[in-house]
């Protein structure tokens, strides 16, 4: 099955619209939609099915800008539940509105590869993303739903932030589209109104004033260094809104 439009999208979509059962059906029957038309490649987080697997073991979280600092015994359970439960069930729901579905880690094909932060303990970054699988994928007519979990040094398991992973991977895929779903309408400004369009270069800004804060910050980096990267056009809008509207902020280069 070749598809009609070679243009790629990647789609990221963070714990709280996972959480949400009608944002989530919503959100998963839209994008099988979309898969069958486009190439779309799907990034996942899943912070809070990993804090109530992490509660269940009695290992508490500490948060540095936004990342999990993320020790051994943490990071077993970071990977069995973003790579395995949280990444098979979406794949499953997917599969049954008739995407051919497949899921995947950082560490399958070589394609995400991060390099350590090692005052978080098993963090990383994206360093290498190497598309080649997930082209193979798009061009066969799957449907990829990468977790965020990538490989380090040694062929380790590496916690990376989706937002970061997602990306990365829409430079390596040379994406037409970068979009992030999350909880809130946009990025909001000081009178919580959502800002329509941001240029990168006031992005700092944002930041410094404190206007953006939180799991926004990486976001909006993550978003810069795309745009650097060669990604055209991101949009940051409301997971509860779906994928067929795309309101909310456009970020500029
Ligand atoms: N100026 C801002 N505009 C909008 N949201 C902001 C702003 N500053 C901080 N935030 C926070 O950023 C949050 C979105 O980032 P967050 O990391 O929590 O979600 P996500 O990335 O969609 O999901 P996940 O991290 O689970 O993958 C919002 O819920 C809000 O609390
Ligand atoms: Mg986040």
């Amino acid at each position: 099955m070749t598809k009609k439009n070679r243009d790629v999208w990647v789609v990221k979509f963070g714990g709280s619209l996972l959480s949400d059962a009608t944002a989530r059906t919503g959100f998963l029957a839209d994008a099988a939609r979309i898969a069958r038309k486009n190439a779309l490649v799907l990034v996942h987080g899943g912070g809070p099915e990993i804090n109530t697997a992490l509660d269940k073991m009695g290992i508490q979280s500490q948060w540095v800008n936004g990342r999990r600092v993320t020790d051994e015994a943490a990071m077993a359970v970071v990977e069995g539940v973003l790579s395995g439960q949280v990444n098979k069930n979406l794949v499953g729901e997917l599969t049954g509105f008739g995407a051919r579905a497949v899921g995947l880690s950082g560490r399958d094909g070589r394609l995400l590869r991060a390099k350590p932060v090692p005052e978080l303990g098993r963090v990383g970054e994206p360093d290498k993303a190497d598309a080649a699988l997930l082209k193979t994928l798009l061009a066969a007519g799957y449907l990829p739903v990468l977790s965020s979990v990538a490989e380090g040094p040694g062929q380790r398991a590496l916690n990376v932030n989706a937002d970061e992973a997602a990306a990365a991977v829409a430079v390596a895929l040379k994406a037409r589209r970068l979009v992030y779903l999350t909880d809130v309408p946009g990025v909001l400004d000081d009178a919580k109104k959502t800002i329509p369009e941001i240029r990168t270069r006031d992005i700092q800004r944002l930041i410094d004033t404190d206007v953006v804060r939180g799991g926004m910050i990486p976001k909006l980096m993550s978003c810069r260094a795309a745009i650097k990267k060669g990604v055209r056009e991101i949009n940051i809008v409301d997971g509860r809104a779906g994928l067929a509207a795309l309101s909310g902020t456009r970020i500029l280069p």
